[in-house]
């Protein structure tokens, strides 16, 4: 029977799936471990079933045992993951694509009406208890005729378009290559960010964090939005230098924002929690049981195929 260290506590009917495949090492307790903790809870294992809380640099995969063939992320984003060292150390990496899209999608687009209707400034005014209506109250930015510019037009880029253009919002996208026309459904393709950003009056960014996509917005390409704009982030917090977003949300040039991810998570950046028109959430984007039980299901069917055929659908490296 194979073994297989899963890093952080599933949903109990997840647990029990893996209890009846594998000897199974759960972590009950739900503790993060520190590196040197996974690389000796590891030994012996031929699995690893981690979350984006895990780090698993290319230290870490270094010392792992070569026991160790498999590292299914319970994710679609692998930025936690050295995938580059786990292919030298012959391990597969896996993430969950699809499952979580739909969820994700739903939260990007609660970050956008979050941001643009002001939704933390309206919550604290209601539960101060000391809001009276008035013609120019908490007046906020309508989505509807307005251009929705998305960067990275992947699986969730794409189901954020879809959503954006129900509320009547205009679609423009930059990704690594045009879709086929027939995909686009109707989405204008830019083929640099400049171009894109300059007629974004709200940025939804789904891209993968990579090196070229790092602080992907920073002084000088905020520079390129119109003024008045919102930036929104349901993917990955490394995309955005903080200093400069915040900066320019103080200069009035970007008018709100909303995140649902951040550099360092859990931390968060301490610019962004005094300033009014921030909507913030504690990386939500899978947050759902459907979701979470599906996305738990593909980290394990990854393990198993990789088992039994010396390869995976899903594998990323
Ligand atoms: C969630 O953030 C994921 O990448 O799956």
């Amino acid at each position: 029977m194979k073994k297989i260290l899963v890093t952080r506590r599933l949903l109990k009917s997840n647990e029990e799936r893996i209890s009846k495949i594998w000897e199974a090492k759960l972590n009950s307790n739900d503790e993060i471990y520190p590196q040197n903790k996974l690389i000796e809870l590891s030994k012996g294992c031929d699995g690893i079933l981690c979350s984006i809380t895990d780090k698993i640099d290319e230290k870490t995969i270094n010392q792992l045992s070569d026991s160790i063939k498999i590292i299914s992320n319970f994710a679609v984003g692998i930025g936690n993951i050295d995938t580059k060292a786990a292919r030298e150390n012959n391990i597969v990496v896996t993430n969950t694509p699809d499952v979580l899209t739909n969820a994700t999608a739903e939260i990007a687009m609660l970050l956008i009406l979050g941001a643009a209707r002001r939704a933390s400034e309206a919550i604290k005014w209601v539960k101060n208890k000391n809001w009276k209506w008035s013609v120019d109250f908490l007046m906020g930015k309508q989505l509807y005729e307005s251009r929705l510019g998305i960067l990275g037009m992947g699986r969730i880029g794409g189901a954020v378009a879809k959503r954006a253009k129900a509320f009547g919002m205009k679609i423009h996208y930059h990704n690594r290559s045009k879709l086929k026309s027939s995909l686009e459904e109707g989405a204008i393709y830019h083929n640099n960010i400049k171009s894109l950003f300059s007629v974004s009056d709200i940025l939804s960014i789904n891209c993968p964090a990579t090196k070229e996509t790092k602080n992907i917005i920073n002084k000088e390409t905020l520079d390129f939005f119109p003024a008045g704009a919102i930036i929104t982030n349901s993917a990955r917090g490394e995309m955005i230098d903080d200093e400069a977003l915040v900066q320019a949300l103080i200069n009035k040039k970007i008018y709100a924002i909303g995140l649902d991810v951040y550099n360092g998570e859990p931390n968060i950046y301490p610019g962004y929690l005094n300033q009014k028109n921030v909507f913030i959430l504690p990386h939500l984007g899978s947050a759902t049981k459907k979701t979470r039980t599906a996305m738990a299901n593909l980290a394990i069917d990854n393990i198993v195929e990789f088992f039994d055929k010396g390869n995976c659908t899903n594998r990323v490296n």
